[in-house]
């Protein structure tokens, strides 16, 4: 196909200049009703791109014309059946792909290290999800992935599985073993999905890890607007074989999606799925040695150490994204939380920090420049006295005594949470970071999961889902009086 058209770019364009009169959404008319303030932000042009489906620009969810074919460009380029642009994030993706492959009570295996989007995707869909536990590696205090040998025994204890969801590469760009984990799903008649929210570069140099897509995975979804210049909240979801019913996920999609899709966000999609044809690889080639510098000069600070290709393992660590800068701090006596403030008050922002480490991403936008004024911070610090704690293993999935939707059904009370021990969870408790679920609706409340989040929450961590009252954590229970 030729990736140097951009058919809905273009089409927006082609509308703006007609200057047409709007009787249409949205309620701002081309810009002409925004508010002094807003236009001071965005500046004047915005606005009048903001279109929704006005005539020549197609709609997503019944896509025949200019959004159709900038979808069917992108399923080109990634080398897949069909590509959908999402508008929702790869939550939107994640939901999508669960609710395609899975009915009312159906199993699904799900690595405890999903996304709390597929926990989401878990309770509108009814499905019952077997947690399989990754691997944890206590060098830098981070949860890697899932074995091939893990995960295939979960398959053999589970053979009437509809779905295998597959999260990697993780945060920290580490990817499992991808091929033989899609395989071993293949052979037991399920279906891989995978949730590749940071692997959307993947395809544009061939130093990056080889993409789920290239591994056969039947659905995957790609947050763009995690590594691409796009837009926040775009995202890729891509049907890779013919076992999957196209059809049924376009349903699935129009169903939980916004009927107003924003066209700035997908025109940005369109726009960047040919920026990446076409100057893809020797943009990411930049972007690589801009990485690569900072790796080499950072491994050159005393105190610092960084995530490397030396911890490949050939088992849950079987690639590194090269463009994740994980830095790990505890030597020069700062928890990830703590120096991610000393370099916010160095004008550095960073992705995320934990216990241990700082995340850094380096992007097609990241200059030398950049890094060099990171740098300069980095050998500035002045090494603290007194220990850090590590980070404290993931625990092991509770029971589940309810599937999510059945708790979600159910009412809940709030429950102090040292007193939840042996309860069961209505909400999703996932302390960030690493932002990975630790309860699910409808799974009995370990104290190994308490001990868990309190934990974290000592550390500086944020209990999401959590309530918080005078510094004492609550939690949301199934109210067992009903
Ligand atoms: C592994 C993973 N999956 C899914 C998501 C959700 O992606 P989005 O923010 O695009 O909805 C995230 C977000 O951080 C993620 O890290």
């Amino acid at each position: 196909m030729n990736q140097n058209k951009a058919p809905l770019y273009e089409a927006i364009l082609r509308y703006v200049e007609k200057d047409m009169i709007s009787f249409h959404m949205p309620g701002h008319s081309n810009g002409r009703g925004v508010p002094r303030y807003l236009k001071k932000l965005f500046g004047n042009d915005l606005f009048k791109f903001d279109l929704t489906e006005v005539s020549g620009l197609d709609y997503l969810h019944y896509a025949k014309g200019v959004i159709k074919q900038a979808e069917e460009l992108a399923a080109d380029l990634y080398g897949v059946k069909n590509t959908f642009f999402l508008i929702n994030g790869t939550t939107a993706g994640v939901h999508a792909m669960i609710l395609a492959a899975c009915k009312e009570g159906d199993k699904i295996i799900v690595g405890r290290n999903s996304h709390r989007s597929v926990i989401g995707g878990i309770i509108e869909s009814g499905a019952n999800p077997v947690f399989v536990h990754p691997e944890f590696n206590n060098d830098f205090g981070i949860i890697t992935n899932l074995t091939p040998t893990v995960l295939e025994k979960a398959i053999q204890d589970n053979l009437d599985a509809k779905a295998v969801l597959i999260t990697t590469p993780n945060y920290y760009g580490i990817q499992g073993d991808l091929k033989k984990m899609i395989d071993i799903v293949h052979k037991y008649n399920m279906y891989a999905l995978v949730d590749e929210a940071h692997g959307a570069h993947f395809p544009f140099h061939p130093s990056f890890p080889s993409s789920a897509i290239e591994y056969g995975a039947d659905m995957v979804v790609q947050s763009a607007h995690k590594t691409l210049p796009t837009f926040t909240q775009t995202s890729l979801l891509h049907i890779v074989t013919d076992r999957v019913n196209t059809d049924m996920v376009e349903q699935v999609l129009a169903a939980i999606e916004s009927s107003s899709p924003s066209y700035i966000f997908m025109a940005s999609l369109d726009v960047v799925r040919r920026e990446m044809a076409i100057n893809g690889r020797k943009l990411w080639e930049k972007a690589i040695e801009v990485a690569d510098y900072a790796r080499e000069e950072i491994e050159k600070i005393d105190g610092f150490r960084i995530v490397d290709p030396s911890i490949i393992n050939g088992k849950d660590i079987y690639a590194i994204d090269p463009i994740k800068l994980a830095i790990n701090v505890e030597e020069i006596g700062f928890s990830g939380f703590e120096f991610e403030l000393f370099l916010n008050k160095h004008n550095i922002e960073i992705e995320l920090s934990d216990l241990q480490n700082v995340l850094l991403f380096v992007t097609i936008g990241t200059r030398k420049r950049d890094v060099k004024s990171l740098l300069k911070v980095l050998r500035s610090v002045k090494k603290k006295s007194g220990g850090v704690e590590k980070m404290t293993p993931f625990p092991v999935a509770g029971k589940q005594v309810y599937s999510p939707n059945d708790a979600f059904n159910l009412n809940y009370k709030i429950e102090l949470l040292d007193k939840a021990v042996n309860k069961v969870s209505w909400g999703v408790i996932a302390p960030y970071p690493p932002g990975i679920p630790v309860l699910a609706p409808g799974m009995e409340i370990s104290q190994e999961a308490i001990n868990f989040i309190h934990i974290m929450e000592d550390k500086g961590g944020m209990i999401q889902g959590a309530i918080m009252r005078d510094d004492t954590i609550y939690v949301r229970v199934v109210d067992d009086l009903q």
